[in-house]
């Protein structure tokens, strides 16, 4: 549609004004993820060679910046004030690996909805998420920034977080523009290693890797950016059949596209040609914002000239930033997000510090509960342990640059607030890691990895010698928050050996051991899975951490989060998830076998499968049934089943359905998530449950790329992990 603000800016506008919009700039501020930061950034927007900036924010510097636009250039046209927020502004909840362990999409929306009313309040309009990457792999740092390995509830995922910051109008000032990041496959780079190269089959792209994606701009997502890595060879910013073709074409994306940080240029590394090449290649792929590199902003007017871009290209995307500066409203009012009265109101207020708690008790994950230890009693003597107990550095987790650590609460803290009858002693008993290398890598973004100057033995002896009058012991180990992230991807992603010490001369007390386990990623744990040992994988859960914590290890909340990503036994079974294929030659389950696709040292499944979380109470499944046994194209199917709370607490259960296509044109996985549902029972209650299938869920795209159902035989699974054992038969006519 026609834009009458638009045109008529457009149409006063030079061709270096069109291209300085197309130029994004930050001013450094602790968040540069590159070795370039921006200079001479005033100067530049008073010449009208801006169209956004980030790394600003507050009220009075982001009116600052405006007027810098609004007073003094040109044709007054004001900036886009950009973020990365992605576990919550101020108050940071949980990385979004753990929120999307909730599997509860009205949470998540409104964790999103709450960011952006904190974020707006501090001047941002426009964010950096959501970062919907499918990673099956967990020595990507980065898998710690999305939902996990599954399309389909990844795309469940993105469409709340979209709806969630941007409300259904983005000109209100508590709403901000999302970003649907980072297209595409940036989740799939070889060997986990970050910004590496990705090169995937087309169906395998359609089918796993591109749905939350599409389903962000479905929900109507302001904006995309690319990705750093190369797709069939080609770097995704400077990818025309990935911006134009896909995106905007087949999918009707309407917003605008953003590079990575500096990716225009970085393709001159990857070996497509000169900053004058590539950038020309963005803008002609359909690239329409520069990201710090500055690329469009040297190189465009010269590539007009010698006619490698058109300018009928540069105003296109002229043209689609101006309309999400209208969108948000800002044509009419360039201050609308620089009221200074609001982060008082809004920001970290105690009705938003509840959320983040109740957001992170519900993303946390039991993994083991030994001789039902858990929940502990609240005037019990607790010997609190580990190097992650006390240390407000690493509670928030990765990427949460708008957040402050020292506001965070620690499991100390959180303990003694929720138990104060409790009997408390702590001791840190390890380092995070002893490896001063490791610990100086993970020294990023102010956060810190402190290794102690007291020697290991007499930290390990403190703690044995609290240990010895305690009922139970609670050791807070796992990763340090800049151990997972972006160019945080790590060969070995155990527990490092300082606290492996820890744990094991725990478990040698005799003494029931609790393990709260953070981390921003799967782990391998077989070695602690042995022990016997309780597990509460926690993640970083953000500002609330303590208190969160000890919500449930106390029990006032019963753990209900079931994880997202499968977690290996071990680094050599990645990359690993539940949709594997069958083969032609499948493994036994529990065997070895010779010439079957099996392993000679280790089991093919996961230590933890996909979907799998346990509670206090136990839950159980009967009477699946089909309305129907038959189905026609078109029509839908009801599957219901019978879920009981069999256990001594009332608790939440993630009910879960996972298709088979029995047999079909390309190789079917063995079986995919195709619905779910969060129920809450008190104990001894049961209900009835019923997923509805749709005639889309049992679409798959074929090897022309066309997404369609077969006719023939389905099973459906269903159960509270992704090896559900009960399942029932249908077929398609
Ligand atoms: O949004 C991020 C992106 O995810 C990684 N590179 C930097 C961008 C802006 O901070």
């Amino acid at each position: 549609k026609t834009i009458p603000e638009v045109e008529s800016l457009l149409s006063k506008m030079t061709l270096e004004e069109k291209i300085g919009q197309l130029n994004l700039l930050t001013p450094g501020g602790g968040i540069a993820t590159g070795s370039v930061v921006s200079e001479n950034v005033e100067a530049k927007i008073r010449a009208g060679q801006v169209g956004g900036l980030f790394g600003v924010s507050g009220p009075e510097k982001v009116r600052q910046a405006q007027e810098i636009a609004i007073k003094n250039s040109r044709l007054k046209i004001p900036l886009l004030i950009g973020s990365d927020i992605i576990h919550g502004y101020k108050t940071t909840y949980p990385i979004p690996l753990g929120v999307a362990a909730s599997w509860n999409m009205e949470l998540i929306e409104n964790a999103a909805k709450m960011a952006a009313k904190e974020a707006t309040a501090d001047g941002i309009n426009w964010n950096f998420s959501p970062m919907v990457d499918i990673s099956r792999d967990a020595r990507w740092g980065r898998i710690s920034e999305g939902s996990g390995e599954d399309p389909y509830l990844g795309s469940a995922i993105a469409t709340a977080m979209v709806k969630g910051y941007q409300g259904d109008d983005l000109s209100i000032s508590h709403t901000m523009m999302a970003t649907v990041k980072h297209l595409a496959l940036y989740g799939a780079v070889e060997a986990g290693r970050d910004y590496n190269s990705v090169d995937m089959s087309k169906v395998k792209m359609y089918n796993q890797y591109l749905p939350p994606y599409q389903a962000a701009v479905n929900a109507g997502v302001g904006s995309a950016m690319t990705s750093f890595n190369d797709i069939d060879g080609i770097p995704a910013t400077g990818n025309k059949w990935l911006i134009t073709d896909l995106l905007r074409k087949q999918w009707g994306f309407k917003g605008f596209v953003v590079s990575d940080y500096t990716s225009v240029n970085e393709m001159i590394a990857h070996g497509s040609g000169d900053l004058q090449a590539v950038s020309a290649q963005s803008l002609n792929a359909g690239l329409d914002m520069d990201m710090v590199g500055e690329g469009f902003l040297t190189t465009l007017k010269k590539s007009v000239q010698e006619g490698k871009v058109t300018e009928e290209a540069i105003t296109i995307a002229c043209r689609r930033i101006l309309t999400a500066k209208y969108e948000l409203g800002l044509l009419d009012d360039p201050y609308r997000y620089s009221d200074t009265s609001r982060p008082a109101k809004d920001i970290l207020t105690a009705e938003n510090r509840l959320a983040a708690r109740k957001i992170a008790t519900q993303s946390f994950v039991l993994l083991k509960n030994e001789n039902n230890v858990l929940p502990l009693q609240k005037d019990a003597k607790i010997a609190l342990v580990g190097p992650l107990a006390n240390d407000k550095n690493n509670m928030l987790g990765t990427w949460a640059p708008t957040g402050d650590p020292q506001l965070s609460i620690p499991v100390l803290e959180g303990l003694k607030n929720v138990a104060p009858k409790a009997k408390i002693s702590f001791a840190k008993g390890a380092n995070i890691t002893n490896d001063t290398e490791l610990a100086k890598r993970a020294n990023v973004f102010g956060l810190r990895v402190d290794i102690d100057t007291r020697t290991p033995e007499a930290m390990l002896s403190e703690a044995l010698k609290n240990s010895k009058h305690a009922d139970v012991i609670v050791a807070v180990v796992g990763e340090a928050s800049e151990f997972a992230g972006e160019a945080a991807s790590r060969t070995d992603i155990s527990i490092p050996q300082s606290q492996k010490k820890l744990i094991n001369a725990l478990v040698d007390t005799g003494k029931p051991v609790v393990l709260v386990l953070f981390s921003g990623r799967p782990l391998t744990i077989s070695e602690e899975f042995n022990l016997p040992v309780s597990i509460l994988q926690v993640w970083n859960p953000g500002v609330e951490a303590g208190n969160a914590i000890a919500d449930v290890l106390f029990g006032d909340y019963n753990p209900s989060g079931k994880l997202t990503a499968s977690w290996p036994r071990n680094v050599g079974q990645i990359p690993i998830y539940h949709s594997m294929k069958n083969t032609g030659r499948p493994a036994p389950t529990h065997q070895f076998e010779k010439f079957k696709s099996n392993y000679l040292d280790s089991e093919i499944s996961p230590l933890f499968p996909f979907g799998y979380g346990l509670s206090y109470t136990s839950f159980e499944y009967s009477e699946l049934a089909v309305n129907k046994d038959k189905f026609k194209q078109g029509e839908s199917i009801n599957v219901s089943v019978r879920v009981k709370n069999t256990g001594d607490y009332d608790g939440e259960e993630v009910v879960q359905l996972y298709l088979k296509d029995q047999v079909r044109s390309i190789t079917p996985p063995v079986r995919q998530l195709k619905g779910f549902q969060k129920i809450f029972l008190k104990k001894g209650a049961s209900k009835t449950v019923t997923l509805t299938l749709s005639a889309d869920d049992l679409k798959f795209y074929n090897s022309e790329l066309k997404f369609v159902a077969e006719p023939g035989k389905f099973k459906v699974f269903v159960g509270g992990n992704s090896n559900a054992e009960m399942s029932a038969d249908f077929e398609l006519e």
